[in-house]
């Protein structure tokens, strides 16, 4: 990946619900920096987008000096980020596991029981930008888009099956789908994934340490571009 600009997206986002409360989810961040770290490793220049990783985690990704860490918070954050490093960026990998939806209207102050009407509470939530499917449908000639996708598939639908309807959907030129469950995808070292293109067909499949895996992503990237 010599001469190479790449930006990973990595991490989990946090929503504010007020000044101490956020909505947020169970990435560790491990994924995206294995991701970046090995693109550095094969010579490129990486952008790490970092929402919410664990520090042990980021600290792998800070000691590679051709990993520059941006940190963002929220969905949006991470999305201006993103499309401020993607100027110019030869691939843009999205492992970040952002936010589907924010509180429509964040309060400036902490949220008392104190307040409440009785034993329940409604939030009010909007949808968030989906800043893949923005960064395929305006990609740059020559750039490379990928995306990761984290399913639950229901008893009568495979892996795969689920995939493509998503591949096609988000319109990346890669997109790396894996089986998450409460024991299963995060929080952990191990991880399989199925590499699909942009019209759903299987280009690769990879398992083992997330190290490993991303390594198996960078050669499905390469494959990809090759083709082109
Ligand atoms: N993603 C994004 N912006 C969002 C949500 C997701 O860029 N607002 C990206 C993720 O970084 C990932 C890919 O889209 O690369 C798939 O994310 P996922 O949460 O699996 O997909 P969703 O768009 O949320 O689809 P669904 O709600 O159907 O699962």
């Amino acid at each position: 990946l010599q001469g190479l600009r790449v930006v990973v997206g990595a991490g989990g986002t946090r929503e504010p619900i007020d000044p101490v409360r956020f909505l947020g989810n169970r990435s560790s961040g491990r994924q995206g920096v294995a991701v970046a770290c090995a693109a550095a490793d094969r010579g490129a220049e990486v952008t790490l987008v970092a929402a919410h990783i664990d520090a042990d985690v980021l600290a792998a990704a800070s000691v590679s000096p051709r990993v520059r860490v941006v940190r963002a918070g929220t969905a949006a954050e991470l999305g201006d980020a993103v499309r401020e490093a993607a100027v110019g960026a030869d691939v843009v990998v999205m492992a970040a596991a952002v936010a589907d939806y924010r509180v429509a209207e964040v309060s400036a102050h902490k949220l008392s029981k104190e307040q409440a009407d009785g034993p329940e509470v409604s939030l009010h939530l909007v949808q968030t930008e989906d800043i893949l499917a923005g960064l395929a449908s305006g990609r740059a000639p020559g750039q490379t888009i990928v995306g990761f996708a984290a399913e639950t598939p229901a008893p009568d639908e495979t892996l795969l099956e689920r995939g493509r309807r998503k591949a096609v959907r988000k319109g990346a030129d890669l997109l790396a789908v894996n089986r998450v469950g409460w024991a299963e995808g995060f929080e952990v070292d191990v991880n399989a994934l199925l590499l699909l293109d942009r019209r759903g067909e299987l280009v690769a499949e990879a398992r083992g340490d997330k190290r490993a895996v991303a390594d198996a992503l960078w050669d499905g990237i390469r494959k990809i571009r090759a083709e082109r």
